[in-house]
């Protein structure tokens, strides 16, 4: 089967034949345009459809193999292989994902929301009517912080829901919270940070961006009332991300008092923080804080994305800066691309104008709180000795295990009973003060599903003494 490759060779370049080939192909690699896995022609096949010699074909995939970017199996053909560690693309999802997920049941993992939920015939309609009523400037390319409606929209909705005080000039429509997180990295590296406190535990996939994007991530350790200001502090930093509304994973809520005194250390030396407020639409009324945003427009960047209230595939983001960084942050990006989709954009303008998006949190809130319920009949029941940490809300529980229990070989055992979930290091910089632990997401399984999990991962628990003390 003749497989097409989009490679040419320079015949005037001084480079040879075979290190323009190899270049070339470990550069479709490393883009993604080869995903691993795809076969690639055979080296007589794109010896001859570039018109060169099989010496240089051959010698260019001899050496991408031995790097680890191809795999040439006898009878099977050369297939693209999993890039070498090194060279994966950041992402924020987690970097086993995929791979674990092969064959088990139940997952438990952080990282996705109710995809299952995503109101499908809702967004349709809103879509349908967004394409029907554009002209020719809907069609045509929007300003590349956002379209004006939604950005319109979207900064009443903020404050309406979450005290946001933001104005639509102020308000930029981003590629999820990824590419926000990346911009806000590269404006702080413009003005001079060489580092970014994290929170500890957090997000390891946001770590991993950090420190791709150029700064070092500095954990700051979390405790029952959040991130521990007065060690941010000592830190030394000068901006700090984290999630002051529900700590991601443990549930923590910011104090009132860390409140004020984190706002007063960014005015102190001239910092930021970067709140992610990824999941306050599924916190109870009760649990919900004003975003800290509300505290100090001028020191905090509101970030949120419809990946989790949503769906992630519509890689929708927003982020809220103080006036004078988003204009930096603006500078950035029309270096990097010309804005999201505006099509998406105004369907969720439409989303939010309709009601849709509250009806829909509403409905999610309320499936969260049962799943949540479900998880503290079940660790009661098949967990005893566990606790449950942080609010009664949100995506996720982190559910503390006893100091003698091996918090590795609970999660290999949940695994041999098709239940993945993941244990507290996963998210742990480098606190490693805290006891074992799971962090039970309920995001992505029903309640039935939920309790049969947990009462599989019960039976691990009870394998491995869990109950003993
Ligand atoms: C803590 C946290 N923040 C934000 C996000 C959303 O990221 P994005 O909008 O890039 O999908 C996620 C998604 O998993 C998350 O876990």
């Amino acid at each position: 089967m003749p497989w097409q490759l989009a490679l040419t060779v320079d015949r005037d370049s001084p480079l040879p034949l075979a290190v323009q080939v190899r270049n070339s192909l470990r550069r479709l690699v490393e883009n993604g345009s080869l995903r691993p896995g795809t076969r690639i022609p055979s080296t007589r096949q794109l010896a001859h459809d570039l018109g060169v010699s099989r010496s240089v074909t051959v010698e260019a995939y001899e050496q991408l193999a031995a790097e680890g970017y191809l795999l040439t199996k006898r009878g099977s053909g050369t297939t693209v292989s999993e890039p070498p560690a090194s060279q994966a693309v950041p992402t924020l999802v987690a970097p086993d994902r995929d791979r674990e997920s092969a064959g088990a049941l139940w997952d438990l993992r952080t990282g996705t929301s109710d995809i299952a939920a995503f109101p499908r015939q809702e967004w349709i309609r809103c879509l349908t009517a967004v394409i029907n009523d554009a002209g020719r400037q809907e069609l045509s390319y929007a300003p590349p912080a956002g379209v004006p409606l939604t950005r319109h929209v979207l900064t009443g909705y903020l404050g309406r829901v979450r005290g946001v005080r933001t104005r639509p000039e102020d308000l930029m429509l981003t590629a999820g919270f990824a590419q926000g997180l990346a911009l806000i990295c590269q404006v702080l590296i413009d003005r001079g940070h060489t580092a970014l406190g994290v929170e500890d535990p957090g997000h390891p996939g946001e770590r991993e961006f950090i420190t791709s994007s150029g700064l070092r991530p500095v954990g700051i350790p979390v405790d029952q009332d959040g991130l521990r200001v007065d060690l941010l502090e000592r830190s030394g930093v000068r901006a700090v991300l984290m999630t002051p509304g529900n700590h991601f994973p443990t549930g923590a809520r910011l104090g009132t008092d860390r409140r004020e005194r984190l706002i007063a250390w960014a005015r102190a030396v001239d910092g930021y923080v970067l709140e992610d407020d990824f999941d306050s639409a599924f916190l109870h009324r009760s649990d919900r804080l004003p975003a800290l945003q509300s505290l100090a427009p001028d020191r905090v960047v509101y970030a949120g994305s419809a990946s989790k209230i949503l769906a992630p595939a519509l890689r929708l983001g927003w982020l809220a800066a103080p006036s004078e960084l988003m204009a930096s942050v603006e500078h950035v990006r029309s270096g990097w691309d010309i804005g999201c989709s505006g099509i998406e954009q105004l369907t969720l303008a439409r989303f939010i104008d309709t009601g849709a998006l509250d009806r829909h949190q509403r409905k999610m809130r309320t499936e969260f709180h049962k799943r949540r319920a479900v998880v503290h009949r079940q660790c009661a029941a098949h967990l005893p000795g566990t606790r449950l940490l942080g609010r009664d809300s949100g995506l996720q529980a982190y559910v503390e295990l006893p100091r003698h229990l091996d918090e590795q070989a609970l999660v290999r055992a949940a695994r041999n009973r098709s239940v993945l979930v993941r244990g507290g290091r996963f998210y742990t910089l480098a606190d490693t003060t805290r006891p074992p632990a799971l962090v039970v997401s309920y995001a992505s399984v029903n309640r039935a599903e939920l309790s049969r999990s947990l009462a599989a991962l019960g039976e691990a628990y009870r394998e491995l003494g869990g109950a003993a003390r």
